[in-house]
């Protein structure tokens, strides 16, 4: 059975499509039987996972798409990595009629929709995410890019897919620090916009790293039904989906200062809403009974709630002032005001976020 949400927007719409082992009908759909250009892009590890895949092997025609796979982690999410998949395309001369299947994490997808967004101005692209993280956010809303050196997603596009395909078997591929990872993002969509949703968590978080079947189906269902909302309200990022960005400024610090891929971004994420929340106690903004809950949850199921050893408030500060969201110097911080609730605030002074994160760091919470 194959569960179906529709992300409704003006000249780009599509539907993601969430299931078990629902790879083989892709596969089978009409698009890939009769299209010869078709190309899989992907890493080094799940091109192996791909290959083993009874479907895949014994289907004559899916066996001659292409793929090109580059190797595994946020290192590689890079120019380099962009250029090396644009040149076997060229090299293989394909044309603006080239479809793009980007299977894997978010790595894979980020780079691959940069790619479509970029050769020869722009050609389609679908989305097969396989891990968590990339199931329930990266895959879906047409964010696509690179990390530069001094940033975080630095170079990019808005490129939406054609279609999203999430076929949950794969998790069962993954380390279980990464489905760990990928519950922060979870979490995140239930601080900004669901009570209700974070006192399921609550209740059924475990269940999720378990990979109970309906408990995965319905969490990875509901994110992807909130954040097609939120796309269709605002695609470009100019109001409600900033929200969608709540302790990423922090986690896209980390990050980068720590260097790319020594952190999964759950795990930043994770730690960077947690600050966040610390934050809006500070400013009388949220009860501490809810910072409290926030940082449990995130704790009990073992990501981490306190940034790497050695990072000063300086160096947080450093990288936020080259943060998206930054507007004529000024940083712009998504803060929760509630559990189910968050806020833009523009006007905190960077001196003020200095005090506050060293405030953090030596706290007892
Ligand atoms: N991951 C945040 C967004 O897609 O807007």
């Amino acid at each position: 059975m194959v569960d179906k949400v529709h992300v409704n927007l003006m000249n780009s719409s599509y539907d993601i499509s969430i299931g078990f082992n629902i790879l083989k009908n892709f596969f089978i759909s009409t698009i890939f039987l009769n299209n010869t250009n078709s190309v899989i892009i992907t890493n080094n590890t799940i091109k192996n996972v791909i290959l083993k895949n009874k479907y895949y092997s014994i289907n004559k025609n899916i066996k001659n798409i292409p793929i090109f796979s580059i190797p595994d982690g946020e290192c590689y999410k890079n120019l380099k990595e962009v250029e090396n998949i644009i040149s076997f395309l060229l090299k293989k001369l394909y044309g603006r009629d080239v479809i793009l299947i980007a299977i894997g994490g978010g790595v894979v997808g980020d780079i691959t929709g940069f790619v479509a967004s970029i050769y020869q101005r722009g050609v389609n692209f679908f989305q097969v995410p396989t891990t968590l993280l990339a199931q329930v956010d990266a895959s879906i809303g047409g964010k696509t890019g690179v990390n530069h050196i001094l940033g975080k997603n630095m170079i990019g596009s808005f490129w939406q897919p054609k279609g999203v395909l999430i076929d949950i078997e794969f998790l069962s591929t993954l380390p279980r620090e990464h489905i760990i990872s990928g519950m922060a993002e979870i979490i995140k969509y239930a601080i900004i916009f669901d009570h209700e949703f974070f006192i399921w968590l609550e209740k059924n978080c475990f269940k999720i790293l378990q990979l109970q079947k309906d408990t995965l189906l319905y969490c990875i269902k509901k994110c992807c039904e909130l954040k097609a909302l939120v796309i269709e309200a605002d695609e470009k990022e100019s109001n409600l989906r900033l929200f969608l960005n709540l302790g990423h400024s922090f986690a896209h610090a980390i990050e980068a200062y720590i260097g790319y891929g020594k952190w999964l971004h759950g795990e930043a994420v994770s730690v960077g809403i947690v600050i966040s929340a610390y934050l809006s106690v500070q400013l009388n903004m949220l009860h501490k009974d809810y910072f409290s809950r926030i940082k449990t949850i995130f704790y009990r199921i073992g990501l981490p709630i306190k940034g790497p050893k050695g990072m000063l408030p300086q160096d947080y500060l450093e990288f936020m002032l080259r943060d998206k969201k930054v507007l004529s110097g000024k940083i712009r911080l998504i803060l929760p005001v509630s559990i189910g609730k968050v806020q833009l605030f523009s006007s905190i002074e960077n001196t003020s976020i200095l005090r506050f994160i060293k405030k953090f760091q030596e706290d007892k919470h």
